[in-house]
């Protein structure tokens, strides 16, 4: 018999209290229990970004981390992004500078740009590059992530 453990988490600014197998990664409470099927499973080997989320402010690949690892902490997922009901800054670049949106990818790049453009405004090209390798866009339209994101960065306010 798999072993559970109870947790208690915010989800995009909404308290949760769930009993799961202790076994359970996070990409699976967030869209088999919690139904927020936004987050996105690709590889399920910490290797592609898809399923990228925050924790606490910081991207973490959802897929690799254990749900009671979670446990205390607060997430924001893409269904949390938006403002209401309005796209954010970083949806927005998304949208105007016409990323690729495949589905798959989309909602991972848009937590990594969020946690870029919140945690180190503006961020230069070197810095934009080195974020981008922690996720893969499959159909490679970097060039257009790369232009979303500086956009983003040059109409920081801050
Ligand atoms: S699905 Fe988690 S890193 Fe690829
Ligand atoms: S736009 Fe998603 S894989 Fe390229």
């Amino acid at each position: 018999m798999t072993e559970t453990v109870t947790l208690s988490l915010t989800v995009n600014g909404r308290g949760h209290v769930v009993e799961v197998p202790a076994n359970m990664v996070l990409v699976d409470l967030l869209r088999e229990r919690l139904q927020l099927r936004g987050t996105k499973a690709a590889c399920d080997q910490g290797a592609c970004g898809a399923c990228t989320v925050l924790v606490d402010g910081v991207p973490a690949t959802s897929c690799l981390t254990f749900a009671f690892a979670v446990d205390g902490r607060s997430i924001v997922t893409i269904e949390g992004v938006a403002v209401d009901g309005l796209f954010d800054r970083v949806q927005r670049a998304f949208h105007e500078c016409g990323v690729p949106q495949c589905g798959f990818c989309t909602p991972g790049m848009v937590m990594l740009g969020k946690a870029l453009l919140d945690q180190e405004p503006p961020p230069d090209a070197a810095l934009v590059e080195r974020w981008l390798n922690a996720n893969i866009c499959r159909c490679s339209g970097y060039q257009v992530f790369r232009r979303a994101f500086a956009a983003v960065g040059a109409s920081d306010p801050r």
